[in-house]
């Protein structure tokens, strides 16, 4: 049987991915890769997503703030309870993109579980890859969703983890089998990513 796959943080430098020998990139192309793979946490390689030791001279530092699992929130509908962990979403837009009646950021509250069928609510939820949105339906909480472990390296944007794959840390994903790591040395919720990722591209296109 082959290694687990899992991936350990070094304190101060990148990701050690074991048990995994393709990546995949953010058109769906498949990036073959040996095991252990060291990826960029910092965002500053030349080599991305692979780590070219620029950390080190560039003396990075992943900061963290604690207690940043928090500001978790229940929306009850009629037949299903949406949560929300705003401390985790990696803000792709997905959910508001697919579901406006659902997910509206100009509305307070922000979510309306019954703005659409649950059907389609389910769907749209099973696409949130940062873990921030779960649901619950007849009393059973939903929050796990895949299997094939992969990671997905998003352009510009976070590693998408998916399936089981172990983080080796002192910090837990809330959803085990998937979860967004940060890419750009920027997050302040180190390990994972919590959209800083965003505002930078925004200053930089503003030059
Ligand atoms: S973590 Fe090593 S170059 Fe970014
Ligand atoms: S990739 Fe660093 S905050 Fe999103």
């Amino acid at each position: 049987m082959g290694e687990k796959p899992a991936i350990k943080t070094i304190i101060n430098g990148p990701f050690i991915v074991k048990g995994l020998t393709e990546l995949i990139d953010s058109s769906g192309t498949t990036i073959q890769v040996k095991s252990p793979t060291i990826l960029c946490r910092c965002g500053n390689s030349k080599s991305k997503p692979l780590c070219d030791g620029t950390h080190v001279m560039s003396g990075f530092k992943d900061y963290r703030i604690k207690v940043r699992d928090g500001r978790f929130k229940s929306y009850i509908g009629k037949e299903i309870t949406i949560h929300d962990n705003r401390r985790i979403c990696s803000h792709p837009g997905t959910c508001y993109l697919e579901l406006p009646t659902v997910f509206d950021m100009n509305k307070c509250p922000w979510i309306n579980p019954d703005g659409d069928t649950v059907e389609r609510i389910i769907a749209t939820i099973k696409k949130c890859h940062s873990g921030a949105l779960s649901y619950t339906v007849n009393g059973e909480n939903f929050d796990n969703f895949c299997d094939e472990p992969s990671i997905k390296v998003v352009k510009h944007g976070p590693y998408v983890v998916q399936g089981s794959v172990e983080l080796i840390d002192q910090r837990q994903p809330v959803a085990k089998e998937h979860y967004c790591l940060c890419c750009c040395g920027r997050s302040k919720n180190e390990p994972f990513c919590d959209g800083t990722h965003l505002k930078r591209q925004l200053k930089d296109k503003q030059r």
